[in-house]
């Protein structure tokens, strides 16, 4: 199959976008939620694979029918629409199972109204910004359906302008935790906080979740959940997507916190930093300064 060439980054209702993300927008807009539907949101590369993969074991374990072979399957992208393949929200029409999980990269504000009437549960998850764009470089390099990210420096420059799909990080993550405060069904979890202690952080997940599984099970998800394992498994590791090159980069890459130090220079990390106070300075959302 030939590709078509990379997207284009425009300004979207004041969001960079690609038309991967906005072709199907009333659809999107006009989605019927259900109550018991879970959304995982988060801006792009913060794990949303990871807690993506540990809900689904959660509810449905080996269990899901056999025709979902892959998470991409059984965790629908909602507003995504690429040519040739079916759309988030047509794959979440046909979903089998129940609950649906979903996944989203939209900024809070594009949320579809349909979610917040239903009282959904939702899981946000963040990650620090400097190995967010790290690994948003690499996605980009690798992804054909991402626009061309250029070099680092100019990546990194783009990114503390906001000129990313999905828009700037610092407004994704600080607009969800704005909503956090007021609404009870969102749950923010921090990538970092998955590395320190995977099985606390379930803990939370499942007391968010009303779920209460055995201690075996509860092993069995951070087993299989681990990064090693999620590289290997080929339900999880996108080595399906036709719009990946594995060549220059793998998705499940490296795993870790703190590898932005292999990219940014001094120079490049202090002017990052100065910036990052101005953006930041008026959210109480804090992410850990030392890893
Ligand atoms: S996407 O494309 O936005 O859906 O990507 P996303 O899944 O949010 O983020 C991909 C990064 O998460 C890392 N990842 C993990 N880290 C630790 N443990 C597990 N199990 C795991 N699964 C995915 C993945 O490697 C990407 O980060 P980088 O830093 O690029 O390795």
């Amino acid at each position: 199959m030939e590709l078509p060439p990379r997207p284009k980054l425009f300004d979207f209702h004041g969001v960079y976008m690609t038309n991967y993300f906005t072709d199907n927008w009333d659809n999107v807009q006009n989605f019927q939620a259900r109550p018991n539907d879970i959304i995982i949101a988060t801006y792009p590369k913060a794990g949303t694979t990871w807690v993506s993969y540990i809900l689904d074991q959660l509810y449905f374990g080996q269990s899901a029918p056999e025709s979902l072979t892959t998470l991409t399957e059984r965790v629908p992208f909602l507003e995504m629409n690429i040519p040739l393949i079916p759309s988030g929200v047509e794959t979440l029409d046909k979903l089998p199972t129940s609950p649906r999980l979903i996944k989203t990269h939209l900024p809070v504000q594009f949320m579809p109204r349909s979610f917040w009437e239903q009282d959904c549960r939702v899981v946000y998850v963040a990650r620090n910004a400097k190995d967010s764009v790290v690994s948003y470089f690499h996605f980009d390099r690798m992804n054909m359906a991402q626009p061309e990210p250029g070099d680092w420096n100019n990546f990194l420059q783009r990114f503390m302008d906001g000129k990313m799909v999905f828009g700037p990080w610092y407004d994704h993550v600080t607009g969800w935790w704005e909503k956090k405060q007021t609404h009870s069904k969102i749950h923010y979890m921090f990538y970092e906080d998955m590395i320190e202690d995977m099985g606390r952080e379930l803990d939370g997940l499942c007391s968010f979740l009303g779920l209460s599984p055995s201690e075996e099970e509860k092993e069995r998800v951070i087993e299989g959940c681990h990064f090693d394992n999620m590289k290997n498994n080929s339900m999880t590791n996108y080595s399906t997507d036709l719009v990946m090159d594995f060549n220059i980069s793998p998705f499940m890459r490296k795993g870790k916190v703190g590898d932005w130090k292999n990219h940014f220079t001094v120079a490049q990390s202090e002017q990052f930093d100065e910036d990052y106070q101005k953006k930041m300075n008026n959210s109480q959302l804090r992410f850990r300064s030392t890893f």
